[in-house]
């Protein structure tokens, strides 16, 4: 067995949890970044509750640390702040208001285009925060903007 874990499965070590900081500071600044086995992620706290996802908006890879917080049919999202998507916080669900077009006095319903944000695991251990990446099998939409392709378009540009 080898103890330095040089012999991991490379696989295995991105989704080792990774130390991101101090409970006592973002819970002063109620946000913070870092970068997790080479992808970007936010960590939001928001009423006693960490959230983490993936740093740049599904959508258009806007820079989700800097939207507000806000409270859309009672679930708190992060609205994005270059064209205003919604995302919940705790599951990644991008929200949106439908009207039925045959009934023009209705009122619009907030619906769920589904999970598009990859939401990442925090835990908090002695004082510190860690990151988990998410390992759910599924493709995500932002995704793109958190992996190769996409740093390649960054840094030739
Ligand atoms: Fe986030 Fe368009 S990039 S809403």
């Amino acid at each position: 067995m080898n103890l330095n874990g040089s012999a991991q499965d490379p696989e295995k070590r991105e989704y080792s949890s990774v130390c991101v900081g101090r409970e006592d500071d973002i819970k002063k600044s109620e946000r913070m970044t870092a970068v997790v086995h080479d992808r970007e992620v936010v960590i939001f706290y928001h009423r006693g509750e960490y959230h983490a996802m993936d740093i740049r908006c599904y959508h258009s890879g806007g820079p989700l640390h800097l939207g507000d917080i806000e409270d859309f049919d009672g679930r708190p999202c992060i609205v994005c702040p270059w064209h205003k998507y919604k995302i919940t916080l705790a599951t990644g669900e991008s929200l949106y208001q439908s009207i039925n077009p045959k009934d023009p006095s209705a009122k619009p319903k907030w619906c769920s285009k589904g999970i598009k944000q990859r939401i990442h695991t925090v835990t908090v251990d002695n004082g510190n925060i860690y990151v988990t990446l998410s390992n759910e099998p599924f493709k995500c939409d932002s995704d793109f903007y958190a992996t190769g392709d996409f740093k390649v378009i960054k840094s030739s540009s």
